[in-house]
């Protein structure tokens, strides 16, 4: 069978983009308002694209209407942000940050999420989970009036306490790796497979 991705509406082919393109790896956003708000969403349009520089890149849907979410409009105000990484023991509360909380509440403060300081931005990042990456905008692209792609630069790493290895920058999550997000409202936990090395070209 095939399917005729441009003959779809934009909803259902998101219902089967987002069901083959598994798993994705959640973004779990904080970032703070003109007016001192500290915002947390997760954003599962999200990953790494490089190291020199470190670039994360994070798709920013726009509110019916074509109105920014507060993520979306702080990052615009502020030019910053910090992608926290969750396990799958945080999974309800990162989900419970999705609600539709209005700009002037903050989903840390609403839910009692306990904040910690960055080092490299004024964003700050939440203390229980275990990594957080703190960005700043490098540029925004505008692709429709609901979709804008968001690439940042990662100037800082927080990590807990055992987490890096930092004489060999080597990290070991001892199995417990990041929440993978499936889709709808399905998350999964990795285990690992077999490692494989890249063989030589034979011959
Ligand atoms: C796991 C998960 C992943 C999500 N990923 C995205 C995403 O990539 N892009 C997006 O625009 N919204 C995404 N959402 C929805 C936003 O989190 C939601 O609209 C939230 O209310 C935005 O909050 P904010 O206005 O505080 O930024 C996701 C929701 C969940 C639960």
């Amino acid at each position: 069978m095939s399917i005729d991705l441009s003959a779809l509406p934009p909803a259902e082919r998101y219902k089967l983009l987002t069901a083959v393109v598994i798993p994705r790896p959640v973004a779990w956003v904080t970032t703070v308002s003109a007016a001192g708000v500290v915002n947390a969403a997760p954003y599962s349009f999200f990953n790494l694209f490089g190291q020199d520089p470190a670039l994360v890149i994070l798709g920013l849907e726009h509110r019916a209407g074509g109105q920014p979410k507060d993520t979306t409009r702080n990052i615009r105000e502020t030019g910053e942000f910090v992608v926290n990484i969750a396990t799958p023991e945080l999974v309800e509360t990162m989900v419970a940050t999705a609600a539709s909380y209005g700009a002037d509440t903050g989903e840390p403060e609403a839910l009692g999420l306990a904040l910690a300081p960055s080092a490299q931005v004024a964003v700050p990042r939440l203390a229980d989970a275990p990594v957080a990456l703190e960005c700043r905008r490098t540029v925004a692209l505008a692709f429709s009036a609901e979709r804008e792609i968001l690439v940042g630069e990662a100037l800082g790493l927080a990590a807990r306490d055992g987490l890096i290895d930092t004489a060999r920058n080597h990290v070991d999550w001892g199995g417990a790796f990041p929440v993978a997000r499936l889709f709808a409202d399905r998350y999964a936990r990795l285990v690992e497979i077999e490692r494989r090395s890249i063989p030589p070209v034979p011959g």
